[in-house]
């Protein structure tokens, strides 16, 4: 009743910011994004008959917030098995963890994938997304590989895979920049910005041109239309959070250099564009090629503390299983 599962992050390069309802963690908008295959996360669930309660260690920590989440996941997961047994759950970054780069959407795709193999269940993908989606809005998207959709259904959400890895091999450069202050979960933060930017309703209604003229970019290999639409997208979610009262302010100074790098680099003629999620780390996303120049810039700016590098990846998948 062991399994264990890899899974990398992902990149939303157009946002969800926003929940339909609490209930099931429905966003409120599709996204769309690309899989970090250079970053990994690793995870072991092993349930234990007659155990009561789970145990879940996170980098060799426990974390009452995490564990709660992932305990509502393995609860989903047992009631499909039709068992009781309580999990341990060690899981394990092999990147920065907590600098916002995106570790829970990782996360929730092992542990769904590892969980589901540990109970010899091989449930439809929706039925895994779904359970994925209820630990971390951004998890689903990390069970497939490449660039991936997710479109919202009536009381559900629907991933797909656009392209896999090698039909465009996107590279990314990430810029961790100054972590500063401890940023408000993007759970938190969601909820706050519906209440209270006045920007909130039109991010909600411009969203879907957004996503169907990035799809179609997308379809097209046409990497400046994406660049733009991306960029767009990305600065109206932070316009939406450093609107909401009390303000998301993500951004540090080296945040906004790094920003200005790449749009000058891209106006000198290398292909790459920015994203940034809820935190101040940057993403800079480049045609096969670019990645080394772009890292070489970042990685001069002050404030940036480390750059790392990144293919488009692979979904999760079970690296191994048994006792
Ligand atoms: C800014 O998936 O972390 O990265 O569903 O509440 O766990 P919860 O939120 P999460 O939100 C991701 C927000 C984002 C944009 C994105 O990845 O689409």
């Amino acid at each position: 009743m062991r399994a264990v599962a890899v899974a990398h992050p992902n990149v939303a390069l157009i946002k969800y910011w926003g929940k339909r309802a609490r209930a099931g963690n429905l966003p409120a908008t599709g996204s769309l994004s690309l899989v970090l295959g250079g970053l990994t996360t690793t995870t072991s669930v092993r349930f234990e008959p007659g155990r009561r309660g789970d145990l879940v260690l996170l980098d060799g920590r426990e974390d009452p917030e995490t564990s709660a989440r992932v305990t509502a996941c393995l609860d989903l997961l047992r009631r499909e098995a039709s068992v009781t047994h309580g999990a341990s759950v060690e899981s394990r970054n092999d990147f920065p963890t907590g600098a916002g780069l995106a570790s829970s959407a990782s996360g929730f795709a092992a542990l769904v994938t590892a969980g589901a193999a540990a109970l010899g269940l091989s449930l439809p993908a929706p039925r895994l997304a779904e359970i994925a989606r209820t630990g971390s809005g951004s998890a689903p998207r990390s069970l497939q590989g490449g660039l991936v959709l997710l479109t919202n259904r009536e009381s559900t959400t629907v991933c797909e895979q656009v392209a896999t890895p090698a039909d465009w091999p996107l590279e990314v450069v990430i810029a961790v920049t100054t972590t500063g202050p401890k940023a408000i979960s993007s759970r938190e933060g969601m909820a706050r910005s519906a209440q209270t930017s006045p920007y909130y309703d039109q991010w909600v209604s411009t969203h879907g041109h957004d996503l169907s003229a990035a799809l179609a970019a997308v379809r097209d290999r046409d990497f400046p239309v994406l660049a733009e639409l991306a960029e767009h997208n990305c600065l109206k979610m932070h316009a939406v959070m450093q609107t909401t009262r009390p303000p998301l302010l993500y951004w540090q100074p080296a945040t906004l250099a790094c920003l200005h790098r790449i749009r000058a680099l891209r106006d000198a003629g290398l292909p790459v564009f920015f994203t940034v999620d809820a935190g101040p780390q940057v993403k800079a996303v480049c045609l096969p090629g670019a990645a080394p120049e772009v890292a070489r810039e970042l990685s001069r700016l002050e404030g940036v503390r480390q750059v790392l590098q990144s293919p488009v990846g692979e979904g999760a998948r079970v690296s191994a299983a048994g006792d």
